[in-house]
C-alpha cells in the first residue's frame, strides 16, 4: 500500500521517542478490520493467544480486572458481544496470526524508521484489541515501545510523563520481574500533567519508552492495532531494570536509570541474561487465571445476545 504512514513534520521527527505525538495511516483502507474480516479471524484464533478481559472501575479511577475465555462462541457472536459489553478481546502475536496483517505492520514500521532518526526495531509484536463502546483501560506502562494504530471507532487516551511520579523506577523493575502487572497507582491528579488525544480511525500515537497511559473510548465500537516494539536501546535499558530489581531485592544500591551511563547499562543488560536464567525470582503473574467464560453464566455485562 503506498504511503502507509504519511510524512511526518520536522516537529513529530523530532518528538518521536522523547514526546507523545499523533500521526495519520492509512490502516483501515486494507479492509482488514471490518466485521466479515474481523469474524474470520475471531473464528481461527489460537485460544491461548486470545484474551477477553472485563475491567470494574469506582469512582476515583481505581479497577478490578478479570480475564475470561471465549468458550464455544463463534467469532461473529464475540464480535457482537463487544459491541454489547463493557469487555475488551486482544488478538496477541497478531503479526503472526493473522498472516495479511504481518506484511501491513513491517511496512508500516519500515515508513516509521524512514522518518524517525536512528529508529531500528529489533523485535515487532501486535495486539489486535476490540473493545465495547465504554471500555476503558486502566492506568499502566509498558515494558516494550508502543505505536498504537487506531482503526475504528474513537477512543481518548492520556500520556503521562515517564517520571519517577507517575512511573517509578521500582515499579518498572517489578513488571520486568513478573512481580507485578503492568499496572500502576494512579490519582485523578497526575492527569493534569498528562497529554491527551482523541484518536480517530487513521491516527496513530507513540509516546516515549515506558511513559504510562490510560484509554477510554468514546462511547463507539473499538478496534484498535498496538504494536509493541524492541530497539537495541530499549532491550538494554529493561535488561538493566531486570538486573537492578534483583539487586534491590538483595539489599544493594541501585542508581537511577537516567543517571546511569550507556556502559553501565550495557553490564547490567549482560548480567540480567545470566540472572535471567537462573531464575531467582518466581514469576508471580503465570498462574493468572480466567474466572469467566463468555456465555449466559458470564457477569451480565459479557453475556451474547440468546438469538444470535
Ligand atoms: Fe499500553
Amino acid at each position: 500500500m503506498p504511503d502507509l504512514i504519511a510524512a511526518w513534520s520536522p516537529e513529530q521527527k523530532n518528538a518521536f521517542g522523547k514526546t507523545p505525538i499523533t500521526f495519520q495511516h492509512k490502516l483501515p483502507e486494507s479492509r482488514l478490520f471490518e466485521d466479515e474480516a474481523l469474524a474470520r479471524v475471531l473464528d481461527a484464533y489460537p485460544a491461548e493467544l486470545y484474551d477477553i478481559n472485563l475491567f470494574d472501575f469506582d469512582a476515583d479511577g481505581q479497577h478490578t480486572m478479570r480475564t475470561g475465555a471465549r468458550g464455544r462462541r463463534s467469532g461473529r457472536e464475540v464480535l457482537e458481544g463487544v459491541k454489547e459489553g463493557r469487555i475488551w478481546v486482544q488478538l496477541r502475536r497478531a503479526e503472526s496470526w493473522y498472516p495479511k496483517l504481518g506484511p501491513l505492520i513491517e511496512e508500516a514500521f519500515a515508513g516509521i524508521s524512514g522518518q524517525a532518526k536512528g529508529f531500528r526495531p529489533i523485535q515487532l509484536n501486535g495486539q489486535l484489541i476490540l473493545s465495547a463502546p465504554g471500555a476503558k483501560v486502566p492506568f499502566h506502562a509498558d515494558a516494550p515501545g508502543v505505536v498504537l494504530f487506531h482503526l475504528r471507532g474513537r477512543k481518548r487516551i492520556w500520556i503521562y510523563p515517564p517520571d519517577e511520579t507517575h512511573m517509578p523506577q521500582k515499579g518498572m523493575e517489578n513488571i520486568l520481574l513478573k512481580q507485578q502487572t503492568e499496572d500502576l497507582p494512579y490519582r485523578r491528579e497526575m492527569d493534569a500533567a498528562a497529554q491527551v488525544f482523541d484518536l480517530e480511525p487513521g491516527l496513530a500515537a507513540a509516546w516515549p519508552l515506558h511513559a504510562p497511559h490510560r484509554i477510554e473510548n468514546l462511547g463507539t465500537f473499538n478496534v484498535s492495532l498496538s504494536v509493541d516494539y524492541q530497539t537495541w536501546e530499549s532491550r538494554l535499558i529493561n535488561g538493566a531494570h531486570y538486573a537492578n530489581g534483583v539487586f534491590r531485592r538483595w539489599g544493594l544500591p541501585v542508581a537511577a536509570m537516567g543517571k546511569t551511563p550507556a556502559l553501565a547499562r550495557a553490564a547490567l543488560w549482560a548480567a540480567s541474561l545470566g540472572l535471567k536464567r537462573a531464575r531467582l525470582v518466581e514469576d508471580r503473574i503465570k498462574g493468572f487465571e480466567r474466572s469467566f467464560e463468555l456465555g449466559m453464566d458470564a457477569p451480565p455485562e459479557t453475556r451474547l445476545r440468546a438469538e444470535t
